[in-house]
C-alpha cells in the first residue's frame, strides 16, 4: 500500500510503502501520477543496486549519459556527484537542469550514498505555483514570449578558468543557444510553468536588453520566494525524483568540508512548448 504525504504547500511529497527495486505496474502508475501532481517525490531507505536504479529510471523514458562527469562502473547512465574538502560543490544557484538543450530532461532520480553529519539539504521550487501567483495581466504578457538559454552562459565561470575554454570546447560547439517559451505548458498536467532560470537563460528575445534584464530580475526574485519551495534532508539511501519540466532546485552548501556522494540518473525529455 503506497502512502503519499505532501511536505510543503507548493510542491513535494514523501512516498512510503514501496520498494523501487521491485515495482509492479500498478505501483509504477501511482508513482508516475504522484510525480505529476507533486512535482518532486522523496523516498527513504531505498537500498537499490546501480542496475535497479537504472531499471526504475528506464520506466519513465530513455536515459542520458554525461561525458563531463564520472559514472558508476558498468552503468554509464549513473552519474557520480561527489564533493569533499578538495572538491567543494560548485553549484549554488537555483536552476532547472540543462535548459540549454533543445530537449531538456524530463526529470532526474538522485540517490544519496554518503551524507554529511549535518547540513547538505536540497531545495526545490514549483514553477507552476510561481506562474499561478502572478497577476492575470503579467501572465498574459509573458505568455507567447520566448527566451534564449545557453550552455556558454551557464558555464561561464568554468570557461573563464585556465584551460576551461579548451576543455569545454566540444560542449560549447555541440550546444548552441536555444529558444524556449517563457511560459511552458506541462505536457501531462497542462499546467503553465514559468520556464526561465538564472543559470542558463540569457534574455527574453522579444524585449530590449534593458527590458529583459529588468523583467528576468523580477521573475527570478519572484520564483525564489519561499512559499513556492520545499526542502529535503538527505539520509543514506534517500531518493529524490523531480519533474524537471516544472521545477528548479538548489543545493544548500552548508556542509563543506564534509564529504557527500550522490548518484543521479537523468531521463530524456521532450521539446518545451507554450500555449497553443
Ligand atoms: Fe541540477
Amino acid at each position: 500500500m503506497i502512502r503519499v504525504t505532501r511536505i510543503a504547500e507548493a510542491l513535494g511529497a514523501e512516498v512510503e510503502g514501496v520498494d523501487l527495486g521491485e515495482l509492479n505496474d500498478a505501483a509504477f502508475e501511482e508513482i508516475a501520477a504522484a510525480l505529476v501532481q507533486h512535482e518532486v517525490l522523496f523516498f527513504r531507505d531505498q537500498d537499490l543496486s546501480p542496475e535497479e536504479h537504472r531499471r526504475f529510471a528506464q520506466r519513465f523514458g530513455p536515459l542520458q549519459t554525461h561525458g563531463a562527469y564520472p559514472h558508476v562502473d558498468g552503468v554509464p547512465e549513473l552519474t557520480i556527484l561527489e564533493s569533499d574538502r578538495e572538491n567543494p560543490s560548485k553549484i549554488e544557484k537555483w536552476h532547472t537542469d540543462m535548459t540549454f538543450r533543445r530537449r531538456p530532461p524530463l526529470g532526474s532520480i538522485l540517490r544519496a550514498r554518503i551524507v554529511p553529519e549535518t547540513g547538505g539539504d536540497t531545495l526545490w521550487m514549483s514553477l507552476s505555483a510561481a506562474f499561478e501567483a502572478l497577476s492575470p495581466a503579467m501572465q498574459s504578457f509573458l505568455t507567447g514570449l520566448s527566451a534564449e538559454h545557453s550552455f556558454e552562459h551557464g558555464f561561464r565561470e568554468s570557461l573563464a578558468e585556465p584551460g576551461g575554454r579548451e576543455r569545454l570546447a566540444d560542449m560549447v560547439a555541440a550546444n548552441p543557444p536555444v529558444r524556449h517559451p517563457v511560459v511552458r505548458v506541462h505536457p501531462v498536467s497542462g499546467r503553465r510553468c514559468l520556464f526561465v532560470n538564472s543559470l542558463f537563460t540569457t534574455h527574453i528575445v522579444e524585449l530590449t536588453r534593458g527590458e529583459s534584464d529588468a523583467l528576468l530580475g523580477y521573475l527570478y526574485a519572484h520564483v525564489e520566494r519561499e512559499e513556492f519551495s520545499c526542502r529535503f534532508s538527505w539520509r543514506a539511501n534517500s531518493i529524490a525524483f523531480w519533474d524537471n519540466r516544472c521545477t528548479q532546485h538548489r543545493p544548500v552548501n552548508d556542509y563543506w568540508p564534509a564529504r557527500r556522494r550522490l548518484e543521479r540518473i537523468t531521463i530524456d525529455g521532450d521539446e518545451p512548448y507554450g500555449v497553443r
